[in-house]
């Protein structure tokens, strides 16, 4: 059977764009900075960006055009009798736990879509509306169906007419909705004070924790450390250069979570909000910042439906990985394979929904059920993948071989020894201090 190929190098960007720019850049960025401390944050996740991420996004694309292989078959192919493809299965493993939570935090934000059609008001309980949609039973989980079903049908429809085709048309919509936004962010009185939060650190808060979740976001937001980008590589036409278009894809992903930064913060402190408030900073601080903004029901209605379309893209590149696993591995058809595992995740998905309602008492090292997957899947599982991807390529497929792929054909930006060095030694231990001291403070507190 012929593998399908991205039908040209502006389709595989957006792509690949769709797969990273999600909830990571919107909802978990910042509330994330929230938590951290702000710009200290956000100065340490730039380093991390352009020092690890850069450079392994890079890698996992090479892999996958070098084996045209999903991440499973691909460490089998180059690898083989070995163990390697472990690291590829942890990643089709990261891909179920990541949808699994990733598309109830989607359904509330079509929920969220939905309801602000139907209009913001200050002078009702808002908070307690809206917050319905996470806390009670079965809102949440039609929703979740409604986002799967959704994934599913574009995934079903290939990787041309399914995942290029929804990029194409979401990406550019995405760009203009954050745009105006910034812009009723940044014109709001008093604006000034989430700006400077946003922008001048304070490094009296960073922590060994901070660099475990800024290393955790990076990967989440990259879409890096399980095999999401061997997957998408993986359709990439020989004769597309490789090191330009990872330089877009990390550029855009960049480009959208300091824009929703500019977005999000000076709205939150113009009106009197904190940003500390974690999870809910979206869900929960948002609607009240919207409720008592100008227009606020029209903003509202943009800023979640958004969410949803960046969400969606990234959605499918997550499913994309499970799905293209058994159609290789196990010779399925492409439309079973979405329907089937898609079906598995929405089960997986409920007991996350059911955190927040029958099953909020049950608490890992103080998390609801849906941080304790984020948890293990984003601050665990995607460094590790990412360290083992880093060390694979570097003495096991080797630097000269990986060079010589991502060389191929030559872009603007050529990769030399500096690779050798990065990715064969300071990516892998820098990842390994930052995950032992982080996961140990972390389990002891
Ligand atoms: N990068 C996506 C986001 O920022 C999430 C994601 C992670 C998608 C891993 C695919 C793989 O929302
Ligand atoms: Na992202």
């Amino acid at each position: 059977m012929n593998r399908e190929q991205w039908s040209s190098k502006l389709g595989f960007i957006l792509a690949a764009a769709g797969s990273a720019v999600g909830l990571g850049n919107i909802w978990r960025f910042s509330y994330v900075v929230g938590t951290e401390g702000g710009a200290a944050f956000v100065l340490l996740y730039l380093v991390i960006i352009s020092l690890i991420g850069y450079p392994l996004l890079t890698t996992e694309i090479a892999i996958g055009r070098k084996t045209q292989r999903n991440p499973v078959g691909a460490f089998k192919a180059l690898a083989p009798n070995s163990p390697w493809w472990l690291v590829g299965g942890m990643g089709v493993l990261a891909g179920f736990v990541i949808l699994s939570f990733y598309s109830i935090v989607a359904g509330w934000s079509l929920a969220y879509t939905a309801k602000a059609i139907t209009g913001f008001d200050a002078t009702a309980d808002f908070t307690g509306m809206f917050v319905g949609h996470i806390t009670s039973l079965w809102p949440p989980i039609i929703w979740h169906a409604i986002f799967m079903a959704l994934t599913i049908g574009i995934i079903a429809s290939g990787v041309v007419n399914g995942i290029q085709r929804a990029s194409k048309i979401l990406m550019p919509a995405l760009f203009i909705i954050i745009l105006i936004l910034v812009v009723r962010g940044l014109t709001l009185p008093g604006a000034g004070a989430g700006v400077s939060f946003f922008l001048s650190p304070d490094f009296s808060e960073v922590t060994s924790k901070t660099f475990l979740r800024a290393i955790g976001q990076s990967f989440f937001t990259l879409s890096l450390g399980m095999g999401a980008l061997i997957t998408y590589g993986s359709y990439l036409k020989r004769e597309d250069n490789i090191s330009d278009s990872a330089a877009w894809i990390v550029g855009i992903d960049t480009a959208v979570a300091l824009l929703a930064g500019f977005a999000i913060f000076p709205a939150v402190f113009a009106l009197g909000f904190e940003p500390g408030s974690g999870a809910g900073l979206a869900f929960m601080t948002l609607p009240a910042v919207f409720a008592s903004m100008p227009f606020g029901t029209l903003f509202g209605f943009m800023f979640f439906f958004l969410l949803a379309i960046a969400a969606l893209t990234s959605a499918i590149s997550l499913l994309e990985v499970v799905v293209a696993w058994i159609v290789d591995e196990k010779g399925w058809s492409r439309t079973k394979a979405a329907f089937t595992l898609g079906g598995i995740i929405f089960l997986t998905g409920l007991p996350p929904t059911l955190g927040f309602s029958v099953l909020s008492d049950i608490k890992f090292l103080g998390m609801d059920i849906l941080d304790t997957y984020d948890f293990f899947a984003s601050d665990v599982m995607l460094p590790l993948g990412g360290l083992l991807t880093a060390v694979f390529a570097a003495h096991v497929w080797k630097t000269k071989n990986a060079i010589e792929e991502i060389n191929s054909p030559k872009g603007v930006i050529s990769f030399g020894n500096w690779y050798t060095v990065l990715v064969g030694y300071i990516i892998p231990i820098a990842i390994a201090i930052v995950m032992i001291v982080g996961i140990y403070d972390k389990v002891i507190k």
